[in-house]
């Protein structure tokens, strides 16, 4: 059986839970490589919806082995809740194990997140304020907490008095926040080290050996391609790889262990947090598709910026993952906008055209979209099953989508739901 991961292609929220847990039907593993609880993960069936942040999307199925690797951030406050409102629910989290290199997110983490976005006024990021970078930030830095020492509370009272009491200095001294009771922390975090004790276990091992008895083996990316820290909007980005090539190193497995990559996009763009929008809807469409979309943060509530799509960022993104195929989610919303316009290109500030997404931010200043207007749709998609069943129109856009990102558009979402899904291949 093949393995396969899913990634997103744009600035995140693109549908990649709703697609993992659709292609999960058939996987017997699923697995996180990076990010953490800035993610938000929607998964709707029949009627039920449920948002994931740190748990892979595979957990509605209960024979699915489901892992979060050493890539990934975890905020076991977080972990919990999600664990606890998943157990509410009657879903069993027995097939779920944790990697020990995971870095803990510590409530230093959290608070300078929220302090350094503070200190930075207008030029704020606009990040999750989930702890995330600040958590990245140590591991690279090697002083780190991980998932092995939560769960041994000698060494983890020994690392988490040392680098909290440094955290301290630069909340109160830089930032002139207010100090952290390491001792109430402490002891609050070894409780939670033994509620999570008997998921930790090694990802990457356990990866490869259902890899040698040929499982079948997805890989959900979180975040997406313009929130890289290298090929994204750098610094507008998140602080991971949520790069295909990103799933190898945070998982512990090799590049040819994977069969097959999807990339997920909308029908549309949307972006979360500040940074460069070339296709930027500031009007009334822009507001149409934001609410029929039900465009707003899965995980901060924030409401999402929407625009028209764009081919120069999902063609960047065939090329930086290596995309077999286009996952195109919510062509529904689509429906009723009149003429549909698609960016081609970009018009630099000398009349120069480019077809490729600019490696810095100084190379989009005064990029203007070039669009290129086809005919919309009014029907409603929703119930269509099958590609023969969509309105020429809707054939017609997804066509051009595949010509101009140079890639198939293997499956078109057309509803929130599990069933709302035409498979093409
Ligand atoms: P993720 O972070 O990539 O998993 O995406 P999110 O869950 O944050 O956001 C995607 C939103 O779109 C969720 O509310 C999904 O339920 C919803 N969704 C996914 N696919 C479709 C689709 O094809 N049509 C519609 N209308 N909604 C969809
Ligand atoms: P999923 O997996 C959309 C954005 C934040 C901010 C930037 C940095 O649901 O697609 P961070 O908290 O990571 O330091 O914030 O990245 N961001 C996301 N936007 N979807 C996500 O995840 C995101 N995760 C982070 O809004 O702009
Ligand atoms: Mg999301």
């Amino acid at each position: 059986m093949p393995s396969s991961i899913v990634i997103g292609t744009q600035w995140g929220d693109e549908g990649k839970g709703k697609i993992i847990d659709i292609l999960a039907s058939q996987a017997e593993v699923v697995v996180r490589s990076q990010g953490g609880n800035n993610a938000g993960h929607t998964v709707v069936n029949n009627g039920e919806t449920y948002k994931l942040h740190l748990i892979p999307s595979g957990i509605l199925y209960p024979d699915t082995l489901c892992l979060i690797g050493a890539g990934v951030v975890l905020d076991p406050k977080s972990f919990l809740e999600e664990l606890n409102m998943l157990r509410e629910k009657n879903i069993s989290a027995e097939n779920l194990r944790i990697d020990p290199r995971a870095h803990i997110v510590m409530p230093w983490h959290i608070v300078l997140d929220g302090l350094s976005e503070e200190f930075r006024g207008n030029s704020d990021i606009g990040t999750t304020k989930r702890g995330i970078g600040p958590t990245y930030m140590d591991k690279y830095e090697r002083c780190g907490i991980r998932m092995y020492d939560l769960v041994h509370p000698e060494i983890f009272r020994e690392k988490a008095l040392a680098t909290g009491k440094l955290k301290n200095k630069i909340i109160k001294e830089v930032y002139g926040g207010k100090e952290i009771d390491l001792d109430t922390v402490i002891d609050e975090y070894i409780a939670y080290g033994k509620q999570l004790a008997e998921f930790v276990d090694d990802v990457s091992v356990l990866t490869y050996d259902a890899y040698k008895a040929g499982k079948n083996i997805m890989f959900e990316g979180a975040q997406a391609t313009l929130l890289d820290i290298d090929f994204g909007t750098y610094p507008y980005v998140t602080s991971s790889h949520p790069l295909s090539g990103g799933v190898c190193i945070g998982t512990g497995v090799g590049p040819k262990m994977i069969d097959r990559i999807i990339g997920v996009a909308k029908a549309y763009t949307t972006r979360v947090g500040k940074g460069p929008f070339p296709t930027e809807l500031d009007d009334e469409t822009g507001e149409t598709i934001r609410n029929v979309g039900g465009e707003f943060g899965t995980t901060t509530g924030r409401p999402r910026r929407t625009g028209w799509f764009d081919a120069v960022i999902v063609r960047h993104s065939v090329r930086v993952n290596g995309l077999d195929g286009i996952a195109l989610n919510k062509l529904d919303t689509l429906s009723n906008l009149g003429d549909l316009k698609i960016c081609t290109g970009y018009k630099m500030p000398d009349s120069t055209i480019i077809r490729n997404f600019p490696p810095t931010l100084e190379g989009l200043e005064g990029c203007q979209p070039i669009y290129e207007t086809v005919p919309g749709f009014s029907d409603d998609i929703s119930s269509c099953r099958t590609y023969d069943e969509l309105p020429q129109a809707c054939k017609d856009y997804i066509k051009r989508v595949e010509e101009l990102c140079e890639c198939p558009v293997a499956m078109v979402g057309v509803g929130p739901d599990r069933s709302q899904i035409i498979i093409r291949d």
